[in-house]
């Protein structure tokens, strides 16, 4: 599955600088927070004896336990639920009190017979789904219990008064059923037998049952939407993790492998859709309705989570590559606009990719895809029927920016992935998902690459991934990549999994893993593991065991086995910073903390340290790759005398950070204002980002991370600046509302300046669109930051644009400008120009387009435009329930929003917190984004007395982020307090012409 949130901020989003969702916010809620005074007696020095690991680790769990209970809201970055906080049931030695399935029995087939109503019951008015199911099991152990999982279905009695039936398959009589009933918090269907089930005989089970066909986006759910002003319902399927259990009666945990003969009963003239290809449809008459009854080949062996039902009237386009049959489907006039073609051209060279990738075919017959009109995730990896939302797989090149064709081609990328990594070969249990998600995470990469050669996209995983969990994991609140098994049991667990760490970290160790064994090895590794594992399960260390074996045949040399070194990555959180001394040649690493006041109150077995690949040059040639295994070594070959320069972490395949002795420093600047070519695009960006992140921590002073943008003048690649502005948000936020902004716009500008003109060059006067996929974006980046910084010619030009658009009625801008030019006029006009917005928002016929608008609605000066933009918020006809804390987040990035919007949360919390608890709404992303400016006294005393004041009604999800929010604030004013002094000076000398 790839979550909304937790995929890469799209590029685009810097367009509007209101937009960008801070990614930091969205993950400060999770993993550890353990507050100093309970920490420092956590640290423990030289953790070398055995009985202090121990000790260690039962600390550890401990924190782990707490941690949990306080965090209710598993934002799993779908736009999440949050659930309601979870209460551990009182400790019970029953079985059926245990959130993991016994050993006992183990599912060979299912026979699943299900039927949506797509129009509501008519005496409870509830949309329904009824089932019939019968599972046929082994008995692997003696019981006289049977739990098979079950969530919010009803069930009717059968014949023998029980609420299942259960037979032998083999000679042997079954059992009868002594009592059956509904464990809730657990989610189980419990039968108690009056005899054994006896190991190696074979039974089988059926139900029947009725389930709500809710819209609530989990398990079996409904999805409506209008056509041609009649409403239309689809039912649809999100299973993973744990709601496979609320369609049928299922063994719902992913190494419980089976095969599936699924049925689907539907309206007449109605599509049904299923992993397996279609078998027989036919038209028939049940409980004197008229329907039809659709049954679909049996699936091959496999998990619970991947299965996937949908009835619709979606259309579709088709094509066939090597016997494979490539289906979209997505609603009619979406199919019949061709949105669907780009996703249909896209899917059979990156499935042609992973075959040869994997060395292994595709193992089905048929690969649909299908965009839905309600969707929490992104996309889910359903084996043979991926479901999208319709951002995620629809492309129109009339409203399509060059960054949401990007975003269709990574995400088809990462879910044809898994059709292998993940579907064919499934991980054991939830506490590996970070092995499943970031390899797809990885290889979506290379899949695209494949798909659209021209646009160097490999390379973006360093902005979108690296650099993002970056600020992230380095953070005391962060956890390892791994997990022990025990520790995830509850669903709220699972969920919490779905996080930046598995995806972005997970894909980030891993492509530092493909390069130091070679991409060659790591396929062969990769290769052997598949094949051993297909239909199967397997744990990571499995994968680890084949890279060695591939590594060792290929005599790879390596500091350590691929296991010792992975853990140093995997089973600690956090990365190194390396620091080389150039004078001496000595390389040290510690563990990189953004705040250096924070304290580590998380033991690790490795002491934060971590063994490190590290590919370099010195001056102009590349050198040996060094292994730093240690706290501090010295490698005479990193001194550099005279003009020698060393940089390290080329390409930035390497998961840390480099900082230098001042004189390597001083001489990487002069290389980037003298020759910034020496240095290639993404070490370029990767200077940036350190050095920027290095004096957040205190590691260097502020005015030299300033100093690597003093050569922007002359730089024109993406990838450098991308990195700058992102940096930069955090001066804005800052800063925007005191005597630095002045001079820091005026220094922008000029830095900027020439960029703008080169793309005004580059496009003809702004009549073409660059050809490169990165210029494009650094278009955007150019045309954003000149009419931010106040460029007149940048303002004149956006606002010409958007009044043609207004008098003519066509619109004249490129869908990749969208974003910024939407924003920027909108800022710049007044009443007019926003409720022109605001009608083309409500009559958007691509969820793509609606997206632009909504968040250049918040871009206005106005700030009654601003008030009544946040009451609509509250007004489910106007902004989608999925939508409100999102725009309540862009109005607080607004400058002008920000009291706006705080004001809003304040006043209205307990009216918001009832109306939208249990739905779609973010507390911990709301609270965050509204207060992520504060810092001032004024406002800390604010968020104190806003604390003091809900205490009774309560923060829900946005508990933690109270408490996080008060300690930002206090960090931001200290940071304020030792840097503004500097950095006006900096900005003010350095605006001067
Ligand atoms: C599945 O169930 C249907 C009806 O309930 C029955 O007709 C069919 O034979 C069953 N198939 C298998 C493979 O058990
Ligand atoms: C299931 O039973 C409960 C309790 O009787 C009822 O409230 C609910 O509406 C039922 N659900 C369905 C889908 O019939």
């Amino acid at each position: 599955m790839l979550p909304v949130l937790t995929y890469k901020v799209p590029p685009s989003t810097r367009a509007c600088p209101q937009c960008r969702t801070l990614i930091q916010a969205d993950n400060m809620g999770k993993g550890f927070y353990i507050s100093k005074a309970v920490g420092v007696v956590a640290i423990i020095a030289g953790a070398g004896a055995l009985a202090t690991i121990i000790a260690l680790s039962v600390v550890y769990s401990q924190e782990k336990a707490k941690n949990n209970d306080n965090e209710v809201s598993p934002t799993d970055g779908g736009g999440s639920t949050p659930k309601p906080p979870v209460t551990t049931p009182a400790p019970s030695n029953e079985p059926w009190d245990k959130y993991r399935l016994p050993k006992s029995l183990v599912p060979n087939h299912y026979n699943v017979t299900l039927w949506p109503r797509l129009t509501p019951d008519e005496t409870t008015g509830l949309y329904i789904f009824t089932g019939e199911s019968s599972v046929e099991f082994r008995c692997a152990e003696d019981t006289n219990l049977i739990l098979i999982h079950s969530n919010k279905l009803n069930y009717t009695k059968l014949e023998n008064g029980q609420y299942a039936m259960l037979t032998a398959v083999s000679k042997a009589d079954a059992p009868s059923i002594k009592s059956s009933w509904l464990q809730s918090v657990t989610q189980y269907l419990v039968l108690q037998l009056n005899g054994n089930l006896m190991k190696d005989h074979t039974y089988h089970l059926s139900t029947r049952f009725t389930g709500e066909l809710a819209d609530d986006l989990g398990g079996f759910y409904r999805s409506e939407y209008m056509e041609n002003n009649v409403k239309k319902v689809v039912a649809t399927t999100q299973m993973q993790p744990t709601d496979a259990r609320k369609a049928f009666p299922c063994f719902d945990e992913p190494a419980m492998k089976a095969v599936f003969h699924i049925t689907l009963i539907h309206d007449r003239g109605t599509v049904a859709l299923s992993n397996g290809e279609q078998k027989e449809s036919s038209n028939v008459i049940i409980e004197g309705k008229d329907v039809q009854q659709t049954s679909f080949e049996p699936t091959e062996k496999m998990s619970t989570y991947l299965l996937a039902f949908i009835v619709s009237e979606f259309s579709f386009i088709n094509n066939t590559i090597d016997d494979v049959l490539i289906r979209i489907f997505a609603r009619t006039p979406a199919i019949t606009a061709g949105q669907g073609q780009y996703a249909l051209n896209k899917t059979g060279p990156i499935l042609k990719f992973f075959e040869n990738y994997y060395n292994s075919s595709y193992p089905l017959p048929k690969s649909d895809q299908i965009a839905l009109p309600d969707f929490n995730a992104g996309a889910m990896e359903n084996w043979g029927l991926i479901t999208y939302r319709e951002t995620a797989l629809l492309y129109d090149e009339a409203f399509s920016s060059n960054s949401n064709k990007e975003r269709i081609a990574t995400i088809i990328s990462h879910e044809l992935a898994h059709m292998w990594f993940g579907n064919l070969v499934t991980l054991r249990w939830w506490n590996d998902l970070w092995l499943n998600e970031g390899f797809a995470s990885y290889v979506e990469y290379l899949g695209a690459d494949e798909a659209e050669p021209t646009w160097n996209i490999k390379d973006l995983i360093v902005l979108n991934d690296i650099h993002r969990v970056f600020a992230v994991d380095a953070l005391t609140s962060s956890h390892p990549l791994s997990s022990k098994e025990e520790d995830i049991q509850r669903p709220e667990q699972i969920s919490e999994l779905f996080d930046a760490i598995s995806y972005s970290k997970g894909a980030s160790v891993l492509r530092m893993l493909s390069d130091f064994l070679t991409e060659e090895v790591f396929k062969m590794g990769l290769r052997t593991y598949l094949a051993e594992f297909a239909f199967g399960n397997a744990v990571y260390t499995d994968l680890w065991k084949h890279l060695q074996m591939a590594a060792t045949a290929n005599g790879t040399w390596l500091p350590a086995s691929v296991n010792d070194i992975m853990n140093t990555w995997v089973l600690q959180m956090g990365f190194p910073v390396v620091t080389i001394d150039t004078k001496t040649g000595t390389i040290s690493q510690r563990h990189f903390l953004l705040d250096p006041d924070s304290e580590v109150t998380t033991p690790s077995l490795f002491n934060y340290e971590w063994i490190v690949p590290i590919k370099w040059m010195k001056t102009e040639v590349v050198q040996e790759p060094y292994w730093l295994n240690g706290t501090k070594v010295t490698n005479e070959a990193m001194k550099a005398t005279g003009n020698d320069w060393v940089l390290a972490n080329l390409d930035v395949v390497g998961y840390y950070r480099v900082n230098y002795d001042d004189a390597n420093w001083d001489k990487l600047l002069n290389v980037l204002s003298t020759n910034h070519k020496l240095i290639q695009v993404i070490n370029r960006a990767q200077l940036v980002d350190d050095a920027f992140n290095l004096a957040r921590a205190k590691i260097i002073p502020t005015v030299r991370a300033l100093s690597t943008t003093k050569y922007l003048n002359v730089e024109r690649e993406y990838m450098p600046w991308d990195s700058v502005l992102g940096n930069l948000d955090f001066f804005y936020l800052m800063f925007d509302r005191s005597e630095v902004y002045g001079p820091m716009q005026d220094y922008l500008r000029k830095q900027v300046t020439p960029l703008f003109n080169h793309y005004k060059t580059m496009t003809g006067n702004w009549e073409t669109v660059p050809t490169g996929h990165m210029d494009q974006y650094n278009q955007v980046n150019a045309i954003s930051l000149a009419c931010r910084t106040g460029l007149e010619e940048c303002q004149n030009l956006v606002k010409t644009w958007f009044a043609e658009w207004m008098n003519t009625n066509n619109n004249p801008i490129h869908p990749n400008l969208r974003s910024t030019v939407y924003c920027n006029a909108i800022a710049a006009g007044g009443a007019k120009e926003w409720e022109f917005a605001w009608s083309e928002f409500r009559n958007a016929s691509i969820a793509s387009e609606a997206e632009k608008l909504r968040s250049a609605l918040s871009c206005t000066k106005q700030p009654w435009l601003l008030n009544r933009y946040l009451e609509y918020t509250l007004d489910p006809k106007l902004i989608r329930k999925q939508d409100a804390t999102s725009t309540i987040v862009y109005v607080a990035n607004n400058v002008i929003g920000q009291s706006l919007a705080w004001d809003f949360v304040r006043d209205r919390w307990s009216y918001i917190f009832n109306q939208y608890g249990g739905g779609s709404f973010s507390f911990s992303n709301l609270i965050n984004g509204v207060t992520k400016r504060f810092s001032t006294d004024f406002e800390l005393k604010q968020l104190r007395q806003f604390k003091a004041d809900n205490a009774e009604v309560g923060f829900g999800s946005g508990t933690l982020a109270v408490d996080q929010s008060i300690e930002r604030t206090i960090a931001n004013m200290k940071w304020i307090a030792e840097n503004r002094q500097n950095v006006l000076k900096w900005f003010g000398d350095e605006a001067k012409p």
